[in-house]
């Protein structure tokens, strides 16, 4: 992972304490600044509040990426993408990782830690970190996830 100045936001549910764990320890090792917005411990707590405050620090600029951890990752990649300026992405392997960041110019993954091993999601993000996005092309796509689209029912 490269070390940049811009924090990367991380937030978790009551599923994902110790994955958000992991995954912050490797990114502190690597150097990375990191705003941690919990939650840290097995107390039941609502995943929309953690993707919200994850989601609004990345499109304030406050974080460059953001990382949130739920049970499948679906439920944080669902609350995340309801920000104008957020793509989440919710990743199994580094393949996704690489893909999302190269295509979508993602800007926060989500992790299953019912789902998916510390290692492999390690691997993931490290993916996620060192790929550029490619522009070109994606470009127009990407414009057109913002563009609001009358599409007849
Ligand atoms: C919590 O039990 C679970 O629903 C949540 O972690 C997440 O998987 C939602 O998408």
């Amino acid at each position: 992972m490269t070390p940049a100045d811009t924090p990367i936001a991380l937030g978790c549910d009551h599923a994902g304490p110790e994955l958000k764990a992991a995954l912050r320890a490797a990114l502190e090792a690597a150097g990375h600044p990191v705003l941690d917005f919990g939650t840290d411990g097995p107390d039941s707590v609502d995943y929309p509040d953690y993707a919200h405050s994850v989601a609004a620090a990345v499109e304030a600029g406050r974080a460059r990426f953001g990382v949130l951890v739920c049970g499948t990752g679906i439920g944080m990649a669902i609350a995340a993408n309801r920000h104008a300026g957020i793509r989440a992405a919710v990743l199994h392997g580094p393949t996704e990782a690489r893909l999302t960041r190269a295509h979508n110019d993602a800007n926060i993954a989500c992790f299953g830690a019912r789902i998916i091993g510390v290692e492999t999601a390690l691997d993931a993000l490290r993916a996620f970190l060192a790929t550029p996005y490619e522009g070109g092309r994606h470009d127009r796509r990407l414009a057109k996830l913002s563009a609001r689209q009358d599409i007849p029912a």
